[in-house]
């Protein structure tokens, strides 16, 4: 078995058989207990791309679920006029130059310290390493105050526990798991409308107070932002960068041009799609492929066996147009922040490439996690000198934490 299934498989071992069953069942099978399971990359972008059959509003919707956590208008809970409205507001916000100036002002410091302990033999957790980095960029985009390592660890840490309250069945959080996502996203709303009130539209709050948003509304962005934007980001520079080794491209792909590194960064999103499901309430009766579908049935769209029908990882294989960038979503609901993603991705994986050739350490899958991903990867240099412990023979291959 490939580690990307073992990853799967580990994070979700009751659900991943079944979400990988459902996709033998044709393009588009009703499940009962899931719900209509779209497996099939053009009706997958069907059903996004109509937003007035399928939505992320209303009873029984997928948005519903974060409404009492994050309130009532943080996009991912909206849909028509509202939705649309907020979303041209805000068209101007994750532009990709100031994505790319923000990404690498914010990651300057600790790549230069990746790279450095890459270049003297160490051998890193790119775990712990793109878990720091991803939280550094979205405290930035928030308004963190305190910049270090473990404060970026525990921002980390705490979207985790929110996020692992929901498994790929949730429908509706108990009122204990909202009062605690309450009370890491609540402070975390204070700091983004301290910063909202600053006003430096050089800040990502700042910005969203020029663009004329509610102090209110770039709270819960904020708070949409930290849910979305940090676990998603961090899972996939370990995985590029195993897919990368385990294929046997990762040499080629170090000495190659950017265009190749992005071509890899989005056939290893392809893979493995870090947001594997997408859910949609159905408001009118209509059919997906073959199915009948009436209001109230819920929608998975299962991205990843939209995915993985396409074969196993390889670069050079063009994308065809149904599944252009599906892991980010279409229509009216793509991601906003793909540009900062792709920003954050890019740098982090030019830093660990530059020390190519690399061997991967020590590797394990991580268990109880809603995006699956690796609990532990450490690469090591082999263009540099061995550290002493190895030399000595006591080297046990243990990683280093941080991305410092
Ligand atoms: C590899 C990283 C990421 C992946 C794979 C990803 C994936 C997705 C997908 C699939 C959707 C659409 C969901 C749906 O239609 O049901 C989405 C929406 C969204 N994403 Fe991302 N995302 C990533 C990073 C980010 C980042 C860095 C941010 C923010 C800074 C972000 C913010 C959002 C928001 C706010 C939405 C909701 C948009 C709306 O409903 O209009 N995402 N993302």
């Amino acid at each position: 078995m490939n580690w990307e299934s073992r990853l799967y498989l580990t994070a979700h071992p009751v659900a991943y058989p079944l979400l990988r069953a459902a996709a033998r069942g044709g393009p588009c099978v009703r499940v009962p207990g899931v719900g209509v399971v779209v497996n099939d990359a053009s009706l997958a972008r069907g059903v996004l791309m109509d937003g007035d059959a399928f939505r992320k509003d209303g009873p029984g919707s997928p948005g519903e679920l974060w409404t009492p956590v994050l309130g009532p208008s943080v996009l991912l809970n909206m849909e028509g006029d509202a939705h649309l409205a907020l979303r041209r507001r805000l068209a101007g916000l994750f532009t990709p130059s100031y994505s790319a100036e923000l990404s690498a002002r914010v990651l300057a410091g600790p790549l230069d310290r990746l790279a450095r302990r890459l270049t003297r033999g160490a051998a890193v957790d790119l775990v712990d390493a793109s878990r720091v980095m991803a939280a550094a960029v979205i405290g930035e985009v928030i308004g963190l105050e305190t910049r270090t390592e473990d404060a970026y660890r525990d921002l980390f840490e705490q979207g985790e526990r929110i996020v692992s309250m929901v498994s790929l069945r949730t429908r509706g959080l108990s009122r204990s798991q909202v009062a605690r996502a309450r009370a890491v996203l609540d402070p975390l709303g204070d700091i983004a409308a301290r910063s909202y009130a600053a006003g430096d539209e050089k800040t990502v709050m700042g910005r969203m107070r020029a663009l004329g948003l509610s102090v209110d509304e770039a709270r819960g962005a904020a708070g949409a932002f930290f849910l979305t934007g940090t676990e998603t980001v961090a899972t996939l520079l370990p995985r590029l960068v195993a897919l990368l080794a385990d294929s046997g491209q990762l040499a080629r792909v170090a000495a190659g041009p950017d265009a190749l590194l992005t071509r890899a960064v989005d056939e290893a999103m392809r893979v493995a799609t870090p947001t594997p499901v997408m859910l949609r309430s159905v408001h009118r009766r209509t059919r997906v492929g073959g199915v009948e579908v009436r209001p109230g049935d819920r929608v998975l769209i299962a991205t990843h066996n939209c995915c993985r029908a396409h074969g196993p990882f390889d670069p050079d294989r063009p994308h065809p147009p149904e599944l252009r960038r599906l892991w980010f979503g279409a229509g009216p609901h793509f991601c906003i922040g793909y540009p900062l993603a792709m920003a954050e991705i890019r740098l982090m994986a030019r830093a660990v490439l530059s020390a190519a050739p690399l061997t991967i350490t020590r590797r394990k899958a991580a268990r109880h996690v809603l995006i699956p991903t690796y609990e532990v990867l450490a690469v090591r240099s082999q263009a540099a000198p061995l550290p002493a412990a190895a030399r000595l023979g006591s080297e046990d291959g243990r990683p280093e934490r941080g991305a410092a």
